[in-house]
């Protein structure tokens, strides 16, 4: 490989926090003189910044590293990065014999001198935890220049049994506010006005000084910021401070992602969540109450070992009673070394499945009626980007709503006042508030 012009192409799969790693990644190679690329086959390194959470996207990044091998030059290297190369660390190397270089999410710093080892034919590994890293000094390297992922704490402390994300990502650490104040200025000056902070359990932030009411005030009140978000929140840490803050923060937006995993309280128990149905719900009505029109959207696991079917109808309950604004819903997957393992009682694959089929029913009629109600209504939305089919504009309503709209690019990054025209069930159409006529051509 030269050493100039060193080309290199990420691929990333999985979570916000990996997007935001990947900005990472790639500011740390920049730093040593790599360009970005897009096109695998331009590239003298390949990464795939990988996702352990379930089987599946293990499976299809399995199959997707597959194919890029065919990219490899001689000379050139192909890694494995984040949450998988963490957990089956050097046994990546002979599972996937492409693949010369595998380095979890606390090892990104010594990419550059482990990219040229492995470069040279070493076997080069790194899945060290350091639980005092944040990566304070390098320089994310964004593509969007209107929103923002800044990652504010990193790793995990609770210990659901069917999580990975402890043996993934380690011990749960916050950045120092005044690191993350300063980053945010920084992006601010460059035109970002939307940002999303990001942590396993984002509201237990603590810097030992500061708690995440602290920080919502604080990165909320730099110039220039408009929309502020954070994901995921646990329920257990919203404090009343926290509350106050999201209720009195204008930029703070009306849209919690507040995971649930189940309706049951016995299964809960299980899961190690620490809440029950009705501290679940609870917590709910706290924010709902301090929050009027606050949209809350839901994670659900269906197929928990031991999971009965009077159980799962308390998730469908649960559901019914919050009328989330929408839901990400899994099957259980079994992921080695974490505590649900030794649960015995399996749930059989096809009664898992057929839970899962109910509750996404379940979840998008209850969507699609609290949807359809909004039509009509009006909107500030962040315009994002081109929708991907025709024409239209994608925006974002501060609930989180996805609003088609008519316009040219020169509108991204602009924030309109529009009314919703009209629902696909989950994605919206809408037209400037002060025009009357109706839009007959999108919908
Ligand atoms: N099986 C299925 N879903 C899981 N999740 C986390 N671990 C598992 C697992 N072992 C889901 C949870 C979590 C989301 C990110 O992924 O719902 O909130």
């Amino acid at each position: 490989m030269s050493d100039t012009m060193k080309r290199v192409y990420v691929e990333t799969y999985g979570c916000q926090m990996n997007v935001a790693d990947t900005e990472l990644i790639l500011g740390l190679l920049g730093r040593d003189g790599y360009l970005v690329t897009d096109t695998p086959a331009d590239a003298d390194v390949i990464l795939v910044n990988t996702c352990a959470i379930r089987d599946n996207a293990e499976q299809r990044i399995y199959g997707r590293v597959g194919e890029l091998k065919r990219h490899k030059r001689a000379g050139g290297v192909l890694g494995v990065v984040g949450c998988m190369a963490q957990r089956l660390g050097a046994g990546l190397l002979d599972r996937i014999p492409h693949v010369d270089l595998v380095v979890g999410p606390d090892g990104y710093r010594g990419l550059p001198e482990l990219i040229r080892r492995a470069a040279g034919g070493e076997r080069a590994v790194d899945v060290e935890f350091r639980s005092w890293e944040h990566y304070e000094d390098v320089p994310a390297v964004r593509t969007n220049r209107v929103s923002a992922f800044v990652t504010v704490q990193r790793g995990c402390n609770y210990r659901c049994t069917f999580c990975v994300v402890p043996m993934t990502r380690g011990a749960e650490r916050s950045r120092n506010l005044t690191d993350v104040v300063r980053e945010v200025e920084g992006l601010a000056r460059g035109g970002v006005t939307e940002v999303t902070l990001l942590g396993q359990t984002v509201n237990s932030y603590h810097d030992g000084t500061h708690d995440f009411a602290d920080l919502l005030r604080r990165v909320a009140s730099v110039d220039g910021i408009r929309r502020l978000r954070f994901t995921s929140p646990h329920p257990n840490d919203f404090s009343h401070r926290v509350v106050d803050a999201m209720a009195e923060v204008r930029e703070v937006c009306e849209h919690v992602h507040l995971p649930v995993q189940s309706g049951a309280t016995r299964v809960l128990k299980r899961m190690l969540r620490r809440y029950s149905r009705e501290s679940y719900l609870a917590c709910v009505d706290r924010l709902r109450t301090a929050i009027p029109d606050l949209a809350v959207t839901t994670d659900i696991i269906v197929g928990f070992p031991g999971e009965t079917e009077e159980d799962f109808l308390e998730t469908e309950s649960l559901v019914r009673e919050v009328r989330f604004d929408d839901a990400f819903t899994f099957k259980y997957s079994v992921r080695d070394g974490t505590p649900a393992v030794k649960i015995k009682s399996h749930v059989p694959d096809d009664v898992a499945g057929e839970r899962l089929e109910r509750i996404i029913d379940t979840v998008r009629r209850i969507a699609r009626s609290k949807n359809a109600g909004l039509v009509g209504t009006t909107h500030e939305v962040l315009v994002a980007k081109r929708a991907r089919r025709g024409e239209l504009l994608q925006s974002r309503t501060r609930t989180n709503k996805v609003v088609l709209i008519e316009g040219t690019l020169d509108l991204v990054g602009s924030y309109q006042h529009i009314r919703l025209t009209g629902t696909t069930g989950s994605t919206f159409t809408g037209v400037p508030a002060a025009v009357r006529r109706e839009l007959a051509v999108i919908g």
